[in-house]
């Protein structure tokens, strides 16, 4: 098995070659890709739309797709052909991140707190309502662990990165790859030897991170995310980001290594993150003024800071005693002083504060009005699209905890909390089972609606790493995610997610698609679709759980986005009989 289609297609009124090869693995049928590069179908020569050769079962007219940037329109109408496919210029797309867009909405923002960097959606009928093609030369990524060090250079062809960080160790060009030597701008000397001394730092020399009581770590304008890479092996997860910038696509590159990654920016507005969830904030050049407007920024770190968390900021500010860096310096002490942090050690370029659990010390501060302390809010509320508060948060300890206490506050008691991990455990053996592939070919994978983290629990003893998104209208269960140890983001899925196309190997999506239905035009069924085509990768799978009528939606419209679909009988958490759609993206491109 393992057949490959050519569909032909031209724009209107031009005779281009703008075939499309379709490379299809046999699905469900056990067959593993362990080859790197795609079987390309050789190219219909003729100039003309009908391709004169297929050598699959089905014909052309099974993949009729046109290549044609096409706009959301309201209402939706999806051509009978399929949906249409965009020309290759857009295959790097990310609705949220578009620069030409920013740049004419500069006016209204807030230069001076880089509110430029945010998210910014453009309105639904700027949105492309087309399936984002991959670059030319595409192949199927390297697998992890593989990846960590080396990925294809045509799937990430941006040479900006090496080019400026060349000098400090980032990336190198090795023929067809990129190669990650584990180094950074602090830590020239790779990210493990930076990593010991963090350790050093924080245990008077005895420990390492892990027994500094570090299990989950914020990694602000991580890179190309080695730091993440190499804490991995002391068992730390770490939720990476930084700003889609002009040129250097670092969060491509991280998400390419299969190492956990999203685009954002600490500007104007909250983290997508609950608060007192990582026992480290770090900055290594991360390139924010934490200094700046009365410190909102560092005051947002103590809000995402667990008790005890850790601050380590490395950046010259620390160690350089030229231009206004002693300055710069002062600011902070002064305001992590305020804050009742204590600077516990500064070392060679790093220094790290610990943000320490002392009311009282808070309580004589807001007094002696050094910093004012936040009204206490609704613990039940995600942060998402909420305005930086110029306030520190008397932050309430929440350990972790195998039934983590904040869920109970929001109604879910331990009973079902129990059942959830218990049922999500069983059904991802199935999912294993029913995919079908080599554990190595799942590395990048997303809970699009995660709940309390029982499918990712579950998925913990795979080598993958899961991304849980909790709907920014459901109730807050991201705090408990958090809890037990996992990671992941607020959002809004009637907005696209703040990642490169082609990122995921897998997509879960447990009764998302229901709780969108009535959400307005922006996330619609096909909306939904068209966002989880985009960001999975080729090949990849998409799990849906839903309603019946949902499920037999998704499964009419699945051929026109080019994926292939099943359908599996599996148990719901109460023993009764489920449907469940197994879908897979298909590999296709444009020659
Ligand atoms: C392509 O189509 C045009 C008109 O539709 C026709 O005149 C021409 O012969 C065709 N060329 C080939 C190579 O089939
Ligand atoms: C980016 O924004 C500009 C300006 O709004 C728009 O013309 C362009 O089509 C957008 N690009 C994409 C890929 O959406
Ligand atoms: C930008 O934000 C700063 C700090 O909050 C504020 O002082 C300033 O007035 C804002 N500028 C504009 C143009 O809104
Ligand atoms: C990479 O991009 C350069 C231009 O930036 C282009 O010349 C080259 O063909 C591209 N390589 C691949 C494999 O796509
Ligand atoms: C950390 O401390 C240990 C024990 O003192 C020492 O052997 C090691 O070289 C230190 N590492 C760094 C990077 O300073
Ligand atoms: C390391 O030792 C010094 C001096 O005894 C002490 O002040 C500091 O708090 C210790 N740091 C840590 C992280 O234990
Ligand atoms: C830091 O605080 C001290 C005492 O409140 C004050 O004198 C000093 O000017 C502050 N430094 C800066 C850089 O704000
Ligand atoms: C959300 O949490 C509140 C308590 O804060 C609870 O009363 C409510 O039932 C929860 N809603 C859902 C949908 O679970
Ligand atoms: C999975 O892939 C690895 C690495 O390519 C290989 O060693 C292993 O045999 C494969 N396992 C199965 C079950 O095919």
């Amino acid at each position: 098995m393992g057949g490959g289609y050519v569909f032909g297609s031209a724009r209107s009124g031009q005779t281009a070659m703008v075939a499309l090869v379709l490379v299809v693995g046999s699905f469900f049928a056990g067959y593993i890709f362990g080859n790197n590069a795609p079987i390309y179908i050789p190219q219909a020569s003729s100039s003309n739309s009908t391709s004169s050769s297929s050598p699959s079962p089905s014909g052309p007219s099974d993949f009729a797709n046109r290549i044609e940037l096409t706009y959301r329109r309201t209402p939706l109408v999806i051509p009978q052909r399929g949906v249409n496919v965009c020309p290759l210029e857009f295959n790097e797309y990310i609705p949220c991140h578009n620069v030409t867009y920013v740049q004419q909405l500069l006016p209204s923002l807030n230069l001076s707190r880089r509110e430029e960097l945010e998210r910014h959606c453009p309105p639904l009928e700027q949105r492309l309502f087309c399936l984002v093609p991959p670059p030319k030369d595409y192949k199927v990524p390297i697998r992890w662990p593989t990846s960590r060090d080396y990925v294809w250079r045509s799937n990430v062809n941006h040479t900006h990165l090496a080019e400026v960080k060349g000098g400090q160790n980032w990336v190198h060009e090795q023929g067809e790859l990129w190669w990650f030597p584990g180094g950074g701008t602090h830590f020239k000397h790779g990210a493990p030897e930076y990593i010991q001394r963090l350790g050093n730092m924080t245990t008077n020399e005895t420990g390492d991170l892990r027994s500094a009581g570090v299990e989950q770590v914020l990694d602000v304008g991580c890179g190309v995310a080695s730091f993440a890479a190499y804490l991995l092996p002391l068992g730390i997860q770490t939720m990476s980001f930084a700003p889609k910038d002009g040129h250097e696509n670092q969060i491509q590159f991280a998400l390419e290594r299969g190492i956990g990654a999203m685009i954002s920016a600490i500007a104007t507005k909250q983290m997508p993150y609950p608060s007192s969830s990582f026992d480290m904030v770090h900055c290594s050049r991360c390139r924010v003024d934490w200094h700046e407007n009365d410190g909102v920024l560092i005051k947002e770190v103590n809000r995402l800071l667990r008790p005890n968390g850790y601050f380590v900021y490395s950046a010259p500010p620390a160690y350089r005693k030229d231009k206004d860096f002693p300055l710069i310096w002062d600011k902070l002490v002064n305001l992590t002083t305020a804050m009742c942090w204590k600077l516990i050690s500064r070392k060679v370029q790093t220094a790290i504060w610990v943000k320490q659990d002392d009311q009282a010390c808070l309580m004589k501060n807001a007094e002696l009005e050094l910093i004012t302390i936040c009204d206490s809010k609704d613990v039940s509320k995600p942060s998402w699209k909420v305005p930086l508060r110029d306030c520190v948060d008397i932050s309430e300890n929440t350990p972790k905890a195998s039934y983590p206490t904040s869920l109970r506050k929001i109604g879910i008691s331990e009973d079902e909390f129990t059942l959830d991990t218990n049922f999500w455990r069983e059904q991802v053996n199935r999912y294993w089972e029913l995919m079908k592939v080599n554990r190595t070919e799942v590395r990048n994978v997303m809970d699009t609606n995660a709940f309390v983290g029982g499918f990712a629990a579950a998925m913990s003893s795979y080598p993958v790493w899961v991304m849980n998104v909790v709907p920014a209208t459901l109730n807050d269960t991201l705090s408990g995610i958090y809890q037990r140890g996992l990671t992941g983001a607020y959002h809004d899925w009637c907005e696209p997610f703040s990642t490169y196309p082609r990122t995921y190997d897998l997509l879960h999506a447990d009764k998302l698609l229901s709780h969108y239905q009535n959400h307005g035009e922006g996330c619609l069924l096909e909306d939904i679709m068209l966002e989880m085509d985009r960001i999975i990768r080729p090949q990849g799978f998409i799990i849906i759980r839903d309603e019946e009528s949902i499920i037999s939606k998704v499964q009419d419209l699945a051929p026109k986005f080019l994926w292939e679909v099943e359908t599996r009988e599996l148990q719901d958490k109460y023993k009764k009989a489920e449907t469940v759609l197994f879908c897979r993206k298909k590999f296709w491109a444009i020659v």
